[in-house]
């Protein structure tokens, strides 16, 4: 399998605070990673590191064959990035926002008009193009931001917590359209739902207290979750005893 995202060693200190510990995996194409964790695991913090948002205090990140730190525009071309909350710019209309987003990402004439036609399609948002993203629902504000990230259509999407707060009917589809991508890119979402994991993940990734404490996989009948065989349905209840017992 081919490694689109190296992380190796990383850590991150918030003065003394270590919010990430020593974390290393790698994500291949056609991967959809489950980033799990408790509240301030650290999830956000290497997000932001993968996405060169912050920088590591050690350790190195490579994304697509580019070294975050040494190489961060040719690293950021190939990634796209939902943060947690809401887009910025929020005087911004949606169209207008898509438009400022086409303008950073380079995308010009047929492919730019094809592109934001798609991603306005994909994420449901045609109604409110023109409404100030200050003024949308939180769901309508996480699906501008879907829009946003896959816009330039990159081989690499880091999506933190990319269902928080859609409808039922919003995080169907929305696990839907990370599916159709998921075969050609490779897919790191954050996220506190289980069911999601074992809806569309191929392996999940625990941390706790800035630490990787937890690998998982689906298997033929369920998952394996460290050292855990999880029936189906049962994530939740592995989640816990790894996570609770180190709190
Ligand atoms: N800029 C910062 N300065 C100081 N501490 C920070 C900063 N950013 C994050 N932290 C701390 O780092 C820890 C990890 O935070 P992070 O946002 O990565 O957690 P998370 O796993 O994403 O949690 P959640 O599930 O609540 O989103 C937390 O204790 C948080 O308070
Ligand atoms: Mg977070």
């Amino acid at each position: 399998m081919e490694a689109m995202v190296d992380v190796r060693n990383v850590v991150r200190r918030f003065g003394s605070f270590l919010a990430v510990d020593d974390v290393s995996f790698g994500v291949g194409r056609g991967e959809v990673i489950g980033f799990l964790g408790p509240n301030g695991a650290g999830k956000s913090t290497t997000m932001k590191m993968i996405t060169g948002f912050l920088l590591p205090s050690a350790g190195a990140i490579n994304v697509g064959g580019y070294d975050v730190v040494a190489d961060p525009i040719e690293a950021k071309r190939n990634i796209g990035y939902l943060p947690e909350g809401a887009p910025a710019y929020p005087d911004m209309t949606s169209r207008q926002f898509l438009n400022f987003i086409a303008d950073i990402r380079h995308l010009d004439g047929p492919v730019r008009r094809r592109r934001l036609d798609l991603v306005i399609e994909q994420t449901h948002i045609g109604d409110v193009l023109d409404q100030p993203i200050d003024t949308l629902s939180k769901g309508y504000k996480r699906r501008v931001g879907l829009a946003q990230a896959i816009l330039h259509d990159p081989p690499i999407l880091v999506l933190d917590e990319p269902t928080d707060g859609l409808d039922p009917n919003q995080k169907h589809e929305m696990r839907g359209l990370i599916g159709s991508m998921a075969a050609e890119k490779a897919i790191i979402i954050s996220t506190h739902i289980l069911e999601e994991v074992e809806a569309i993940c191929t392996r999940a990734i625990i941390i706790s207290h800035g630490r990787l404490v937890a690998e998982g996989w689906p298997e033929a009948e369920g998952w394996r979750l460290g050292d855990l065989q999880v029936e189906p349905g049962r994530l939740d209840a592995a989640f816990r005893q790894i996570t609770g017992a180190a709190a």
